[in-house]
């Protein structure tokens, strides 16, 4: 089964990344929003994402013999580094634009969004109250075939399963922010999901240049987040506690293990207010003088500030 038909419910951060992503390969991408008012906020953002990703194009062309390009190449960009050219990276763009042009339309009606979907990919704000809710919206109207994604950070597929009416084909196909360049799709279906729907799927993730990574069973947070997690969590307990200063624990970090950012550069580029959020979900953030406690504060004051992080050109570093 082809997977070309591709509707994106939700047009955010992750949303409309994955549009572009699926139009940059030529697949038809249509994005349901729910107002005129949720259509003005997705043009712009796929307008900048677009943009940066024509730019990481055109700055490939730079790194090709470079002996570092093989690193920082746009992976989900470019398929096969090892023979791209100036040319071909020219021919990438030209094709990039004409799909960004022509493979994308927005609808506002939810059954003519879904009518025709092969696949339907749900990339709405992450409340399991509202997700319940577009899954019950959409459980009548979207067809036989479709196959139904979520990219949920947090949340198990298996808590929504029952109000999907296709709990077999439905399953989560996980982006990292910046898809095109952090081209990791981690593939977790449920205990229901049918594992001929979980192949198409890690199929539909290498088409759109993701490099499919597939878990064998549910995981809250996936393998990155499982891991990141608490990494990041340890350098915030090791600052709010007083043990070092931010670009020390960075500094340990890079040094003894060769990364090239240690965790407060990489809380910078997830944002703080994300850290923030996944902090006051532990059960003592509210207990005076605990460690997560003393966490919230932190982030809280530097949030408060306008210091979120890259995006906001300020967060534990500053940025221009
Ligand atoms: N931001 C990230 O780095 C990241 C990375 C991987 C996965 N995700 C996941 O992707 C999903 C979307 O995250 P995001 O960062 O793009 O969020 P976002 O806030 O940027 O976008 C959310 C989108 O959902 C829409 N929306 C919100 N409530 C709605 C409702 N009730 N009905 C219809 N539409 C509604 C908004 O209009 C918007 O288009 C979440 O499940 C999140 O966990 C995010």
């Amino acid at each position: 089964m082809e997977l070309n038909k591709v509707t994106l419910i939700g047009g955010g951060v992750l949303g409309s990344q994955i549009g572009l992503m699926c139009a940059y390969v030529g697949k038809e991408v249509t994005f349901w929003l729910r107002s005129e008012a949720s259509i003005g906020r997705a043009k712009p953002k796929l307008e900048r994402y677009s943009e940066l990703m024509i730019q990481d194009l055109l700055t490939a062309k730079a790194l090709i013999g470079s002996p570092m390009g093989k690193f920082v190449y746009p992976k989900g960009l470019i398929r096969d580094w090892d023979s791209a050219t100036p040319e071909s990276i020219d021919a990438l763009v030209a094709q990039a634009k004409e799909n960004f042009a022509s493979k994308i339309k927005f609808e506002l009606d939810l059954g003519k969004a879904l009518s025709d979907a092969d696949v339907v990919i749900e990339a709405m704000a992450e409340d399991p109250k509202a997700k319940i809710a577009i899954y019950s919206d959409m459980k009548d109207l979207i067809p036989e075939k479709t196959v139904l994604l979520t990219n949920s950070s947090t949340l198990l597929p298996s808590t929504f399963a029952e109000y999907t009416g296709r709990p077999e084909k439905y399953l989560a196909l996980h982006f990292a922010n910046t898809i095109w360049k952090n081209n990791t799709a981690e593939v977790m279906g449920h205990p229901g999901t049918d594992p001929e729907i979980y192949k198409e799927t890690v199929k539909f993730a290498d088409e759109i240049n993701m490099i499919p990574l597939q878990l064998h069973k549910e995981q809250p947070g996936y393998i990155l987040n499982s891991m990141l997690v608490p990494f990041l969590s340890s350098a915030q307990a090791l600052l709010a506690t007083g043990v070092a200063d931010f670009e020390t624990i960075d500094k340990t970090w890079e040094l003894a293990t060769g990364a090239p950012a240690g965790p407060f550069k990489i809380l910078d580029i997830v944002g703080l207010e994300t850290a923030y959020n996944i902090n006051q979900m532990k059960p003592d953030v509210n207990v005076e003088g605990s460690v997560t406690n003393l966490i919230g504060k932190l982030l809280k004051e530097k949030i408060d500030k306008g210091e979120t992080g890259v995006n906001a050109g300020v967060g534990f570093y500053k940025y221009k």
